[in-house]
């Protein structure tokens, strides 16, 4: 019997408690949440298998077990149509960032049409909406009919050739230096299934015998929230579904880089995309940036979500899991800077140097940012402690009102940090469910446990990453027999568990977010993931995680109320409930972890006219939404009992087993 109290002892709840861990890892980046639909869009570097021109088939699932050569310059993912040559030219770069560009011959003797394809992101999704492409072009030589020649840019599949949508864009083109052509495709089709391809093609009677140079092509699908160069509408949707409150990005590992040379260095993500050169990134693929600082910063404003920011702190992994590169302490200043100058970017107004630049970028309002994380799992390195205090003093100096993050605190082996008064900790779990299912408690005395007086903490990644095992060791090296690919059931209820202990301790828990939150099913680095995907958003994989994640986001008022248990404590059943002056409602949420039904009373103090309550069960707690199953766990209204009548201050119902809940009693 659980009673829920209306009495003075509330406290306000965290206000960004959930939110979106965010970092390219598996193709979540390009080829996934970046809505950028054609894959080695310069030249880059591709994860599409080298050879692949043939067609789809040879575009083959890639996993870490499989890796294949990623860093270009390369032409993979491109294939020729009709009597073409199509090569890798250096001598004629786009610019400094992007020299390597795509050189097409059509010999003397061409006839018809002629031109090039490119898969896509193993696949490209065609259904009726406007599509906007833009491409670089450049002659070899001036041309004898005036210069004049005409691209048809259009939308295919690729197994019968049928074009779905097409459009002509007519210019001259150059031989100094290089045009950007743009055009938009009004398409009406819904192609049955992602095996489409983008063709740029040119009438052999107009250009037999010429050399064209072409780079940067590019084609967007509509984006969300219309943003141009922006996100893939339904994955951004689902994330704004879950009601986070806050992105944390851009890593992870990826912030840092496999070495100093290669982090990720914000400055090279900002500008007209000619001028962003990527980088061969932490997760074994190339990285293009055009999902950069600002286009990070456009979602969080797109969503209405507090940016939380990490800065690279100094810090690089060579090798995954092995101690890597750090700067020297004497080299720090020149990091410092760095974050400086970003955070000028991102809050400075239009008289400062970045400010005016983010301005010159398309966004003169400044935005704000609350949270600076400094550097990721610094626990790799045993320099974060002075790395950290200059980090902190420098950025603390300009900017007093952030809450700084540090990946690490001082229960660390061989080291001790401080984390100063104010400041937060940014934790990681990728475990067992017992350890979630066990840590309920974790966070109720940790402040005085650890020393961390008015210390927060930032649940930052987290997730049921295998199942448990005498050892309780997590094995990262994904053995089959214990790791899990998809979240499951007991994901979200152990997940679940270690959100409400985090949730009924404010001061503490400020923040949580589940990682790795994408994954492309056609390359990816880690499981389990919070959603799956391909090119078609039919075939997209929410997971149990996911929907956890989403009640919990939801349901989630703005003071916690106290609970008051007269019979037994928590385990089975976990509990937890909050009020929302605004909504004038009361959420309880309630978790059973056994098997077996659980009768509750529940008594709420406040009086309340309705209740509504969402439930996400099943007798099988090993059950997940997976490839071919996409809604074998999803929330369900819950149907209560006859007599639960409006205004009742009491009730009793039984709490299925291996389920959450989520209750509204509505008092207006
Ligand atoms: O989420 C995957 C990785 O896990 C992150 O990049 C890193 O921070 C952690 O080790």
């Amino acid at each position: 019997s659980i009673s829920v109290k209306d009495t003075e002892a509330r406290n306000a709840t965290a206000p960004y408690l959930y939110g979106l861990m965010f970092e390219d890892i598996n193709h979540s980046g390009d080829g996934g949440l970046y809505a950028e639909l054609i894959a080695n869009r310069a030249f880059q570097g591709s994860t599409i298998v080298p050879g692949a021109v043939a067609g789809l088939e040879g575009n083959t699932i890639i996993s870490s077990e499989n890796p294949t050569i990623p860093f270009g310059p390369v032409l993979t993912g491109w294939a020729p149509i009709g009597n073409v040559r199509m090569s890798l030219d250096l001598l004629h770069p786009l610019s400094d960032a992007l020299p390597t560009v795509m050189q097409v011959d059509i010999p003397a003797n061409a006839t018809g049409e002629v031109g090039f394809l490119n898969y896509g992101w193993w696949g490209m999704e065609v259904m009726p909406q406007q599509y906007t492409a833009s491409f670089y072009a450049l002659a070899n030589a001036p041309r004898s009919n005036g210069n004049t020649t005409s691209f048809t840019l259009s939308l295919r599949s690729n197994i019968t050739g049928e074009t779905w949508a097409s459009t002509t864009v007519s210019s001259k083109i150059p031989f100094v230096d290089y045009i950007q052509l743009n055009a938009t495709i009004k398409n009406t089709a819904t192609a049955p299934n992602s095996n489409n391809t983008f063709a740029i093609t040119m009438d052999a009677s107009q250009v037999a015998g010429q050399t064209f140079y072409f780079d940067l092509i590019s084609l967007f699908p509509e984006t969300f929230a219309n943003r141009p160069n922006g996100l893939r509408k339904d994955l951004a949707q689902a994330f704004h579904d879950m009601k986070p409150r806050f992105l944390r990005f851009p890593g992870g590992n990826n912030l840092e880089g496999v070495s100093v040379q290669t982090r990720w260095k914000w400055w090279k993500t900002i500008g007209p995309l000619k001028d962003r050169p990527g980088r061969p990134a932490d997760w074994n693929y190339y990285n293009t940036d055009g999902l950069g600082l600002l286009e990070y910063l456009y979602w969080t404003q797109d969503m209405q979500i507090e940016p939380v920011l990490g800065v690279y702190a100094g810090f690089s992994l060579d090798i995954y899991g092995q101690e890597g590169t750090s700067v020297p302490d004497d080299e720090m200043p020149k990091i410092v800077q760095e974050a400086l100058d970003e955070l000028e970017y991102c809050m400075g107004d239009v008289t400062t140097k970045y400010g005016a630049l983010r301005a010159e970028h398309g966004h003169p309002e400044p935005f704000k940012i609350k949270f600076v994380e400094i550097g990721n799992e610094d626990w790799f390195s045993s320099t974060y402690p002075s790395r950290f205090r200059i980090m902190y003093d420098g950025l603390m100096a300009k900017y007093p009102d952030i809450t700084y993050i540090s990946t690490t605190y001082n229960e660390n082996d061989g080291y001790r940090i401080d984390i100063p008064e104010g400041a937060m900790w940014d934790t990681h779990h990728y475990e067992e469910p017992r350890f979630f299912l066990e840590g309920f408690n974790f966070y109720d005395n940790w402040q005085s446990s650890t020393n961390n007086t008015n210390v927060g903490v930032l649940l930052g990644e987290f997730s049921f990453f295998q199942v448990d095992t005498p050892s309780g060791v997590v094995n990262f090296s994904n053995p089959e027999d214990t790791h899990v690919f998809y979240p499951r059931l007991l994901s979200a209820i152990s997940e679940g568990v270690y959100a409400l202990g985090g949730e009924r301790n404010p001061n503490t828990v400020k923040m949580s977010s589940y990682a790795p939150s994408l994954q492309n099913f056609n390359w990816y680095n880690w499981t389990p993931n919070m959603i799956a995907f391909t090119a078609n958003p039919k075939e997209t994989v929410v997971s149990a995680s996911y929907y956890q994640q989403q009640m919990f986001g939801t349901w989630y008022g703005t003071e916690t109320l106290p609970v008051v248990n007269t019979k037994g404590d928590f385990n089975p059943l976990f509990w937890g409930a909050s009020i929302d002056g605004k909504m004038n409602a009361v959420y309880l949420k309630v978790i059973n972890a056994n098997a077996t039904a659980v009768p509750l009373e529940v008594h709420i103090d406040a009086a309340w006219s309705t209740v509504n309550a969402t439930i996400l069960t099943s007798p099988d707690v090993d059950i997940s939404n997976s490839r071919d199953e996409l809604t074998a766990i999803v929330p369900k209204p819950v149907v209560f009992p006859e007599g639960l009548r409006a205004g009742n201050g009491s009730f009793t119902w039984d709490v299925p087993g291996f389920s959450i809940t989520v209750l509204q009693f509505n008092t207006n």
